[in-house]
């Protein structure tokens, strides 16, 4: 009994030691990269060098994550339309659609909402279609494959993107757009159906303007009869009050 104790508080402090012990960083970071599917770390020269020709398979990085894309090479191969994206990250690339050589950039700060959820769609269509192979040093993850204050920056602007499409996407529901048409003679249109806007519902509402908080300009929304007196809608001039359409005249 007292033997299997010893050699168990042993054990424990062998591995605590070996765990521990700054000469085998390497291990650990070799258990923390397969345990998170990232397997290398890639300096930005080495994975140039992963484009068809140098190095066989062809590689690029989004957001500093690296996928093998070799399989989709009638895409990436030389000459080929994407090439410009292989052997780097070339992230802001992907939104502002700029392909010649000097317009390549990772730096993805300033980008809008919208931008920053379209890239996003993009990590997550790589992560899919392809194998992720590791992680690029750089402006997104450091020497150790942590993320750096950039790379975490970036994930909380994505993050709250999600956040606030998902407030839209509420106000949307909830103040469904108008329909809107124009015609030459009898000027704009605005009317409300049932599935106005996109959005299918069991109401139809009448066309308001609808003020956002903190915004000087409105939208045209169907407005429910419960929303009708709420201090952010105003009637459109002319428009009876229950009406589903309203002609605004030539605006
Ligand atoms: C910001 C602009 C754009 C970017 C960043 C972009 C990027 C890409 C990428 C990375 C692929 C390869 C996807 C894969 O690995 O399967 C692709 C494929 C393709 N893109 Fe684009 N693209 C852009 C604009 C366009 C435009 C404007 C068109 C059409 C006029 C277009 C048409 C296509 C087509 C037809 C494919 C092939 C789809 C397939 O074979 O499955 N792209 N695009």
């Amino acid at each position: 009994m007292l033997k299997y104790f010893c050699y168990t508080a042993f054990l424990t402090f062998f591995i605590s030691v070996f765990y521990n012990y700054s000469y085998f960083d390497y291990i650990k970071k070799y258990i923390y990269y397969n345990k998170n599917n990232s397997k290398k770390l890639f300096s930005p020269e080495e994975l140039r060098s992963y484009n068809g020709e140098i190095k066989q398979e062809i590689y690029l990085a989004l957001l500093g994550n690296v996928f093998d894309v070799t399989k989709g090479a009638q895409h990436y191969g030389s000459g080929q339309t994407y090439n410009v994206f292989v052997g780097r990250d070339a992230s802001r690339n992907f939104i502002d659609g700029k392909f010649n050589d000097e317009d390549i950039s990772d730096d993805i700060i300033g980008l809008d909402d919208k931008e920053l959820l379209s890239l996003d769609k993009w990590l997550k269509f790589y992560k899919k279609e392809y194998k992720k192979v590791g992680l690029l040093i750089g402006k997104h993850y450091d020497d150790n494959g942590s993320l750096t204050q950039y790379g975490k920056e970036v994930r909380s602007l994505i993050k709250k993107a999600y956040k606030a499409q998902g407030i839209e996407d509420a106000l949307k529901k909830k103040y469904p757009p108008c329909n809107i048409e124009y015609d030459a003679i009898k000027g704009s249109r605005v009317w409300c159906s049932n599935r106005s806007g996109g959005i299918e519902r069991d109401w139809i509402g009448v066309p308001r303007q609808f003020y956002e908080t903190g915004s000087q300009s409105y939208r045209c929304a169907c407005i429910s009869k419960e929303d009708l007196n709420l201090g952010n809608i105003k009637e459109y001039e002319n428009c009876q009050l229950n009406s589903i359409s309203c002609y605004l005249g030539n605006v």
